[in-house]
């Protein structure tokens, strides 16, 4: 290939990952189903239509255990299914978030502040369900249920809300794992689902983002607004293919005329 021709390829390819808008640290959004489900840490059929969303940001550490979870609500309520996978419990720490354990952090104003205000809380319970908390999370607004599994531990809990929930309220929210691997009593990893920052117990300005929706994940008629709300991922994508097939049509290209010089 000729020097300058491959030079370009590679400018252009650099060009296309310098203003590329995905960044690693993208904020993370999901939906929460409308229902009532039993706090039992049984997974009630309620929960298969609920949105999935997985801990894969590191705080800390690495090999961590990561869970799949399950949001809904209902004008009272938040509630969460976690399925966690942790090969090794254990709770020998003295300090509540170096044990086993699940942290939800709830913004209810999404007002991302550097300082935790009176509607945000950082609710924690470990497998065994001891719970244990921060801001405005308490015994009166957090109910929990766990059980232990063959891949880890399931937490199902429910989190009282300030004011009556409505339909497209937006939370700040994060999900996150604590995992002590060896049973020494020291958290050796700490996953995430959005902010990596390991700040969510005190600032909320990383948090992820849910938004109450009355439709089952998968329903085919968007909310309004909500198509609105995806935009910046389509657009990605859309920027995405069309990086792509400049690239490729360039390739093409070249590859032709280079072929047609030669039978020339
Ligand atoms: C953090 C710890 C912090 C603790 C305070 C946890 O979420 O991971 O680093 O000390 O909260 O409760
Ligand atoms: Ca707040
Ligand atoms: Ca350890």
């Amino acid at each position: 290939m000729g020097k300058k021709f491959s030079l370009f390829i590679v400018a252009l390819l650099a060009l296309n990952l310098l203003i590329s808008p995905v960044s690693a640290e993208d904020l993370l959004k999901t939906d929460a189903i409308f229902g009532t489900p039993e706090i039992d840490a049984e997974k009630d059929d309620i929960w298969d239509g609920a949105n999935v969303i997985k801990t894969e940001r590191y705080v800390e550490g690495s090999d961590a255990a990561w869970a799949e979870v399950r949001t809904m609500w209902d004008e009272e309520n938040l509630y969460v299914y976690a399925e966690v996978h942790d090969g090794s419990l254990s709770v020998k720490s003295e300090n509540d978030w170096e044990q086993d354990s699940v942290e939800v952090f709830l913004d209810q104003n999404n007002a991302k502040t550097a300082a935790f205000e009176d509607d945000d809380g950082q609710y924690r319970v470990n497998y065994e369900n001891k719970q244990s908390y921060g801001g405005v999370a308490s015994a009166d607004n957090f109910t929990t249920a766990t059980k232990t599994t063959d891949f880890g531990y399931v937490v199902e809990a429910a989190i009282k809300l300030a004011s009556a929930a409505s339909e497209g309220t937006v939370f700040g929210f994060d999900f996150q794992i604590n995992d002590d691997k060896d049973d020494d009593g020291v958290r050796d990893a700490v996953i995430i689902w959005n902010d990596s920052s390991g700040q969510s117990f005190q600032n909320t300005s990383g948090f992820g983002e849910l938004t109450l929706v009355k439709e089952a994940a998968g329903d085919e008629t968007p909310a309004a607004g909500e198509e609105g709300e995806k935009l910046p991922n389509t657009s990605t994508a859309m920027y995405n293919i069309l990086a792509l097939g400049l690239v490729s049509i360039t390739l093409g290209g070249f590859v032709l005329f280079k072929m047609k010089k030669r039978t020339a």
